[in-house]
């Protein structure tokens, strides 16, 4: 018998698939019985063994023709996107936009043409990965937070507005885990304040696995009833 957390029989595309947690939710996913659609820019795309289309999701041609690519899909993990710390007298349009137009304006514009070319079936499951930023207020971090922010509101949103649809959206916001996302970060800052960040995690450092088993369930029909939610996997951070 099936386990309800089993994604046997699901398709279910994976942005960000060559970042590190992106990389982890393909693991995990296809471990639990899913076929993985994968999309990326970085030529590692290829190596992936899915099927995957490099495609950059701040193009409109580059979310069409992954939309055309993609057959009919009972999930997506939104699991690309970038970071950058700046503080606020170094923000400016085109730095705010650097950030928001990958991490909120691609996410809702490709899931808008999914929906729009009928990509997602009845009962299937949106993830988008947030971050523990658009929960709490870290120095620096306001275009950024925003953009996780934004996509932490618009989950609640999607989630009533799809629920007619039988689709869920539920948002992950994972605290700080070792990739190449926060190696381009740790270079602008010290060791001491790396450790710093690191020491103020209850249950210590996380692994993209934890972020891609969280994935897993809410994909799953164990989350059935499970929508616009927005789930710390932060190792206890927000809860202090
Ligand atoms: N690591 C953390 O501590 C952490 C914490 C909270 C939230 N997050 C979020 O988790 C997500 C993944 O982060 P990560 O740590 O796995 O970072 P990562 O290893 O740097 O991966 C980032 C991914 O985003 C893709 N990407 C960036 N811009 C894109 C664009 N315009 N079009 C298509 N793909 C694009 C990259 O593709 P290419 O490399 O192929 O260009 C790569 O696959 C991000 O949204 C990040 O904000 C991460």
């Amino acid at each position: 018998m099936s386990s309800a957390f089993a994604l046997s029989d699901k398709s279910v595309l994976v942005t960000g698939a060559t970042g590190d947690l992106g990389l982890a939710c393909c693991s995990a996913l296809s471990a639990q019985g899913a076929s993985i659609f994968a999309s990326g820019r970085r030529e590692s795309l290829d190596t992936l063994g899915h099927p995957s289309w490099r495609s950059d999701l701040c193009e409109a041609e580059g979310i069409a023709s992954l939309v055309d690519a993609v057959p009919e899909l009972d999930g997506v993990v939104f699991a690309h996107g970038v970071s950058t710390l700046r503080p606020v007298q170094f923000l400016n349009k085109d730095s705010i936009g650097e950030v928001m137009e990958p991490n909120l304006t691609a996410s809702l514009s490709t899931l808008s043409l999914l929906l729009k070319k009928k990509r997602i079936r009845a009962g299937g499951a949106i993830v988008f990965i947030a971050s523990i930023a658009g929960l709490t207020g870290t120095a620096g971090n306001a275009a950024y937070a925003a953009s996780k922010g934004g996509i932490i509101a618009a989950t609640r949103s999607l989630a009533v507005e799809l629920a007619r649809k039988k689709i869920r959206v539920n948002a992950i916001c994972p605290g700080w885990i070792e990739t190449g996302l926060t190696d381009s970060l740790n270079q602008n800052l010290s060791d001491e304040s790396v450790k710093a960040q690191q020491a103020k995690y209850p249950l210590g450092a996380g692994h993209p696995q934890d972020v891609a088993n969280a994935a897993s369930f809410l994909l799953s029909d164990a989350s059935r009833w499970i929508t616009g939610t927005a789930l710390p996997v932060d190792g206890g951070y927000t809860c202090q």
